[in-house]
């Protein structure tokens, strides 16, 4: 009779092949490559693959990275994105980019990417990267150029230019669509809108403290 010890070494292969799968990010692809049909009708998890036999090189290609982001904004700060909406060749291959652009004495304000892991390295300037543990532990480091920094998958953070000129950041992710989610725009100007009440009573402030921030975020 099988033992519970001889049942014991499978059951340890069974739960890290689980963890395994749990811990990755996108799913594996399985072709060489499946540029994205962004105007598909069917909705898949993901895009479904335009023709092989229209794809070309220009498929794979995207310069949208090299230009400068316009950081005359609220934040003082831009993001430019390389993912799969607008580089359609990304489609199942578990990958994106961003160019952070980030005035000086600009943010780009504190967020999540609920479906990646996002590695930040530093091009120019001075920055001042962060992020929040669900333990509630602020961890962050000065970059120089050359220097990276990783967050962790879903944790907020956020970049602050601490010097006297332009920071220019590339941070990548392991997902073709990471998501974000911005802490202040996110509460304070959703559609609709959360009701003053609740946010007063989360923030601990008068109600006329939540309409003077909200109105920060009106356009
Ligand atoms: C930086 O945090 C980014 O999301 O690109
Ligand atoms: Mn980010």
């Amino acid at each position: 009779m099988e033992s519970h010890y001889t049942k014991r070494p499978f059951l340890l292969f069974l739960s890290f092949t689980v963890l395994l799968v749990l811990i990755r990010a996108d799913p594996d692809p399985l072709q060489d490559f499946c540029v994205a049909d962004l105007g598909a009708t069917v909705v898949v998890n993901g895009f479904p693959c335009k023709p092989a036999s229209g794809v070309t090189s220009d498929d794979f290609f995207f310069a949208g990275l090299s230009r400068e982001g316009n950081t005359s904004n609220i934040f003082g700060s831009n993001v430019t994105n390389a993912n799969v909406l607008s580089f359609p060749g990304l489609n199942t291959l578990g990958v994106s980019m961003n160019r952070v652009d980030v005035a000086p004495g600009g943010t780009n304000p504190p967020h999540s990417h609920p479906r990646a892991t996002e590695l930040i390295i530093l091009l120019k300037g001075r920055l001042l990267v962060g992020f929040i543990s669900t333990s509630n532990q602020f961890f962050s480091k000065v970059l120089n150029p050359g220097e990276m920094f990783v967050v962790p998958k879903g944790l907020i953070h956020f970049q602050y230019n601490v010097g006297k000129e332009k920071a220019l950041a590339i941070t990548t992710f392991d997902s073709q669509l990471p998501g974000v989610v911005i802490a202040s725009t996110t509460l304070f100007a959703s559609n609709p809108a959360i009701p003053d009440d609740v946010l007063a009573k989360a923030f601990q402030v008068d109600a006329k403290v939540v309409a003077l921030i909200k109105s920060k975020f009106e356009r």
